[in-house]
């Protein structure tokens, strides 16, 4: 029988999960994760990120095809959508990353069992296989990586086949004539972008007076005009009340979020996207004495510590931004102080990218949150219009806006809508990182042409000097 003690046991394969096993493997510490997918990688790369990008940019090279080339002199014809080819290329992606994730468990030694891990006692983990049988792992450290899942809506139940989540999303046969989507926030924008592309009559009914709350108002009012040109129609400041099922179609009942008469909205296929919640079911965490607080997440200190001493948490689990890139750096950080290191993480400096076209990229804060502070600061704008090399490839929608301090100078948040956008945040992401000035990036001297200068435009129009407009 295969030696059962660990250093570490990680509860959840995931983006934070993995990362984790792999940075306390690399370490030294005997590490095992448990997985109750039949597939490593997590929601991310098996039903999240991954997926969501396969399609995204197969419908964007769809739409391409179809509208996009005319203006390049470039003559196409008969362009068709195979739906069951683009599905393929979808699934080959997601199994190539979980593939990819095994083979570093393998690489690094990293033990994986598959099953659901219950956790008996602090220092006890046991494996509930898929047969029902059990194994128990003991261990110093438990890392709780279990990530989230979808919140539900009440009244609008998902069966994954007409009214679905993210998950049945990624997965439809065929294109909906009408797919309503509820929540105009990143999984709404992202999906429903696809679906329209592909053909579908996509409304999104957000029950805020605005989408993709959490982001720069400006940029967010910017995006909802141009996906509003690309064919997707918005009812904000509305909720959807009920869901009853026809023999074809579900009919969704509405309310003005305020409060007033009902009306009614048809759908082939529903999406539910508004938001996820922790994932904690099974875990055995009331037993174990982990504390949760008011939203399920549980609780931790900045190095990951729960409050019950050998069992930590990272990523969607606990407080704070669910994205991958976070849940990884907390797995790293977790690992290092298990291994008797010291780690910390700049909440500050964490992007968040919406993958709708064009992009939509953030770092630091938003223009709504230094008002609220009452920081003074000072912004850079600029246009992608007035980039060269956005126009010579026909991506001129958008522009670069960094915040900074008014007295320091230091940059405080970067909001970019545009081609790109997703790459070109990292620049600045690294600037907030180092504490830098508009002023520093400003004399940092970009590529021409690059869509990047116009990052260096928008810090030198911080004080009023942009070059090129
Ligand atoms: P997860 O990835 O959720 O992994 C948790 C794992 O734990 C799961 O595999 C689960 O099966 C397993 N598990 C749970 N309980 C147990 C148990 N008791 N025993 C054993 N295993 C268990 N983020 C981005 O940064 N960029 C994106 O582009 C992006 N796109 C997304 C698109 C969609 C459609 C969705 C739904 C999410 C997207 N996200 C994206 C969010 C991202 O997927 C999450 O932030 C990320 O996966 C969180 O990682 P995690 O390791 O905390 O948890
Ligand atoms: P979200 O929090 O981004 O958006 C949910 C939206 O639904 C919000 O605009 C909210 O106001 C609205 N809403 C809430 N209740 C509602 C109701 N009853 N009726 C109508 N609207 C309602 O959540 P989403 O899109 O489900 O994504 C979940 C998580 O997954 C996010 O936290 C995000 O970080 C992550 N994700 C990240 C991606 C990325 O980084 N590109 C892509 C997809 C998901």
């Amino acid at each position: 029988m295969a030696d059962m003690q660990f250093d570490l046991v990680v509860i959840g394969s995931g983006p934070g999960g993995y990362v984790a096993a792999i940075r306390a493997a690399q370490l030294g510490l005997k590490t095992a994760c448990v997985e109750m997918r039949d597939t490593l990688g997590g929601t991310c790369l098996n039903i999240g990120c991954i997926p969501s990008k396969a399609l995204l940019t197969a419908s964007e090279k769809y739409e391409e095809a179809k509208h996009g080339l005319g203006g390049f002199g470039v003559k196409v014809a008969g362009v068709e959508l195979d739906l069951p080819a683009m599905m393929a290329h979808k699934t080959k992606v997601v199994q190539s990353n979980v593939e990819g994730v095994q083979f570093l468990f393998k690489k690094n030694k990293v033990a994986r069992f598959h099953g659901r891990g219950v956790i008996d006692a602090p220092g006890v983990v046991k494996v509930v296989k898929p047969d029902g049988s059990a194994e128990t792992l003991t261990t110093k450290n438990i890392l709780i990586a279990t990530g989230s899942d979808v919140m539900p809506l009440p009244g609008v139940t998902i069966d994954e086949k007409r009214i679905v989540s993210s998950t049945g999303a990624l997965d439809l046969e065929k294109v909906p004539g009408r797919l309503v989507v509820i929540g105009g926030g990143v999984i709404g924008l992202e999906l429903g972008s696809v679906w329209q592309r592909l053909g579908a009559q996509v409304t999104v009914v957000e029950f805020l007076d605005r989408i993709l709350p959490g982001m720069d108002a400006e940029v967010s009012k910017h995006a909802q005009r141009i996906l509003g040109k690309q064919g997707l129609s918005f009812k904000l400041g509305t909720k959807v009340t009920g869901a009853r099922m026809n023999a074809e179609s579900v009919t969704l009942t509405l309310e003005p979020a305020k409060g007033g008469g009902e009306t009614t909205l048809e759908a082939d296929i529903v999406l539910v996207a508004i938001g996820r919640r922790p994932y904690t079911e099974g875990l055995g965490l009331e037993q174990a004495g982990v504390a949760l607080d008011n939203r399920g997440r549980i609780v931790t200190d900045h190095h990951f510590r729960t409050n019950v001493p050998g069992i930590w948490a990272i990523g969607d689990v606990i407080a704070g931004p669910m994205l991958a890139h976070k849940a990884e750096e907390e797995g790293v950080v977790a690992a290092e102080v298990m291994a008797g290191q010291s780690g910390h993480i700049n909440y500050d400096a964490i992007p968040g990218v919406v993958y709708t076209w064009p992009e939509i990229a953030a770092v630091g804060r938003t223009e709504e949150q230094l008002k609220e502070a009452g920081i003074a600061y000072k912004v850079g704008k600029f246009p992608f219009t007035a980039n060269g090399r956005a126009r010579a490839m026909q991506v001129t929608e958008g522009f670069v806006k960094v915040l900074a301090d008014a007295t320091t100078d230091k940059l405080l948040g970067a909001h970019i809508i545009g081609a790109n956008a997703g790459d070109m945040i990292e620049e600045l992401a690294l600037a907030l990182e180092f504490g830098a000035s508009s002023e520093d990036v400003a004399r940092t001297s970009h590529a021409h042409p690059t869509l990047t200068e116009a990052i260096k435009e928008a810090c030198l129009a911080v004080d009023g000097r942009p070059i090129h407009i």
